[in-house]
């Protein structure tokens, strides 16, 4: 735990079902932190979802009541980023899957952050050295991956560059697991990493027997669970992840393969095009009562 003495204040970038989830779990295992967004409404929609997700944990018995209210007391939510990346000491950048935003926030933040400060992504398609050069610190600069639902999922996929020093290494995995998570060291950089690559397969198997007719995606998501024992079904999940965040990471991972089939399935796109992007708009694949 020696490697994390240097960690007291985390910033997330990004308040939305990952950035939320990363900084109410940083706060819980008692890290001051802020979630930073540029609209003052999409932080609003985050404490309160966050607080409904605590408030029904409680009355499950998960948690205690002080646990959560101290949670909450180490938890800020700001539209000043620069005023709060000044005083950090680890920044975790969950905004969106684009690398020319991405490049220019690292920028920002590099120019910010103070020197010790990491700047780690957690981007699981766009690898930290195609960010990495866009800071003066590319040895403080590595991808630490979470999985959606952050407050539920264990693992965390800490990926270094080939530039990335080991004590960066270090101190993100010592963070991910005093944030209670299970590393899963990735030793070269590869997008989609390990677990969405496996994912990916038979994301695209699903969607490929889907949109050739074979089967109706309720089906396939009743054979993912009742024949293989997986939680949710590949459609399931991608309304869990978000349409779009899926729909994104195909296009990224096109922009670093330029292979067409890494593009997104046309029956993604439809979704995509019609915004209907999974739990959180309460459309995609299914309909719910309301937007999660
Ligand atoms: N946020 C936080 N907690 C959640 C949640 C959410 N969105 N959804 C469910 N939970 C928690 C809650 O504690 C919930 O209990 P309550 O309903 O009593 O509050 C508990 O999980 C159980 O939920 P459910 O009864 O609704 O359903 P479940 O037993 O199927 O569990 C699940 C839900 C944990 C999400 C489970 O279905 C599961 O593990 N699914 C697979 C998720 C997965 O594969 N994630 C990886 C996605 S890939 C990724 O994240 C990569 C990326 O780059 C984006």
């Amino acid at each position: 735990m020696s490697a994390l003495t240097s960690v007291n204040h985390i910033t997330v970038i990004g308040s939305g079902t990952m950035g939320s989830q990363i900084g109410m779990v940083a706060a819980l295992s008692g890290f001051e932190t802020t979630i930073i967004d540029i609209a003052e409404d999409a932080l609003q929609r985050a404490r309160e979802q966050l607080e409904s997700r605590m408030a029904r944990d409680v009355e499950k018995g998960r948690r205690t009541q002080s646990e959560v209210d101290e949670a909450f007391t180490r938890l800020d939510f700001s539209t000043d980023r620069d005023a709060v990346v000044a005083g950090t000491d680890f920044v975790i950048e969950a905004a969106v899957e684009d690398l020319s935003i991405k490049r220019k926030l690292f920028a920002a933040l590099d120019q910010i952050a103070p020197p010790h400060a990491i700047l780690a992504t957690n981007s699981s398609n766009i690898v930290s050295s195609r960010i990495a050069d866009a800071t003066s610190r590319p040895e403080k600069v590595c991808n630490m991956h979470f999985f959606n639902p952050v407050l539920v999922m264990k693992a965390v996929e800490v990926v270094a560059h080939p530039g990335t020093s080991q004590d960066t290494v270090a101190i993100t995995a010592a963070l991910a697991e005093a944030m209670g998570k299970q590393v899963i060291h990735v030793h070269k950089e590869i997008p989609g990493f390990v677990a969405n690559r496996l994912l990916a397969a038979l994301r695209k198997e699903a969607l490929q027997l889907y949109s050739d007719g074979v089967v109706s995606f309720e089906d396939i998501d009743i054979a993912a669970k009742s024949a293989l024992g997986h939680p949710m079904g590949p459609f399931e999940l991608m309304d869990l992840v978000g349409i779009d965040v899926a729909y994104m990471i195909r296009l990224a991972e096109y922009e670093q393969t330029g292979d067409p089939e890494s593009l997104p399935n046309p029956e993604l796109k439809k979704l995509y095009d019609a915004g209907r992007f999974g739990r959180k708009s309460g459309q995609g694949w299914y309909t719910y009562a309301s937007a999660t």
